[in-house]
């Protein structure tokens, strides 16, 4: 498994197995790698030839009081996990070669970002949207995999790409957790203990909201005082936001269907997690 810093190498290696008539599959990371990530890159070596993994924590999606600074990193452990799970090769730029001097192009979605992670991480996506367009543009990709851990990432990909005729598939892949429904993310690893096992409510508000939905419930008003209860029933959660959603357009709805995306947005302690579930879907 190689390891290529350089935005020109990784073109030039992308140009030559395209020629040589290989798909190449890509899945953009921020590192610290786990499970979730492995899930994606195991999907990505069934469907292709050369399978690409980007490490990059890209600066411009975090806010000025995010966790950029501390945002964790092996690369160690990172180059073992990726090799498990098939990687042929690592695309890990520094800042510098992503953003060197002079930099001021950015991609910028309208109304799918506003809502949701986009109204509490004010430029969140168009730091997001940015680097996977110049990321797409190293790595030349026919398919990119994303989690639907991050369900507004994913939307907004997905309307990007459409948007801009990115010849790119788009392939959203199903949330992994833990054994006791804490969904996975590199994030959990700033939790103590006490905050690991108060982490739960979200998982568990999302499974209480499908149940009442599931038991005919599709009135948003009552299925959203059920979500808000559940965490305010843990002490330490502070919600930033608890919303029922359009699961393509992310617009607001007032009735649910199968097709209705709940979101959390739930701070324990200094940690920002996320959750979220399509209502008819098991994941
Ligand atoms: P990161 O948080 O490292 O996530 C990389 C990919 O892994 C994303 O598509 C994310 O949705 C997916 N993922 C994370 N946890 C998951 C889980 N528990 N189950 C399934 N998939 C999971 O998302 C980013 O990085 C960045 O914003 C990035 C797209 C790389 C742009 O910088």
């Amino acid at each position: 498994m190689r390891v290529i810093q350089s935005i020109s190498e990784m073109q030039q290696i992308a140009q030559a197995a395209r020629r040589a008539g290989e798909r190449i599959a890509f899945v953009p990371t921020m590192g610290f790698l786990h499970e979730g990530h492995a899930s994606l890159m195991r999907e990505g070596r069934l469907r292709s030839e050369l399978l690409v993994t980007s490490i990059f924590v890209n600066p411009t999606q975090f806010g000025a009081g995010d966790d950029f600074d501390c945002y964790p990193r092996d690369p160690e452990r990172d180059c073992t996990l990726a090799a498990a799970a098939g990687v042929d090769l690592i695309f890990a730029p520094t800042s510098r070669e992503m953003y060197p001097a002079g930099y001021q192009s950015w991609v910028d979605l309208e109304r799918i970002t506003l809502p949701l992670c986009g109204a509490s991480r004010p430029g969140h996506f168009r730091g997001v949207t940015t680097v996977v367009t110049k990321l797409f543009n190293a790595v030349l990709p026919h398919l990119a995999l994303f989690g639907k851990k991050d369900f507004q990432q994913l939307a907004v990909i997905r309307r990007m790409t459409l948007d801009l005729n990115l010849p790119v598939e788009i392939v959203g892949m199903p949330i992994v957790r833990e054994a006791d429904g804490l969904a996975m993310s590199s994030r959990n690893a700033y939790l103590s203990p006490g905050e690991r096992h108060s982490a739960l409510c979200l998982s568990r508000a999302i499974g209480g909201a499908r149940e009442q939905y599931r038991q005919g419930v599709d009135d948003v008003s009552r299925l959203r005082a059920g979500v808000l209860a559940m965490l305010k029933g843990e002490a330490a959660a502070v919600v930033e936001y608890a919303e029922f959603r359009h699961g393509e357009t992310l617009e607001e709805v007032t009735t649910a269907g199968d097709n209705t995306l709940l979101a959390l947005a739930v701070r324990i302690g200094t940690t920002r997690l996320i959750d979220n579930c399509l209502l008819g879907e098991e994941n």
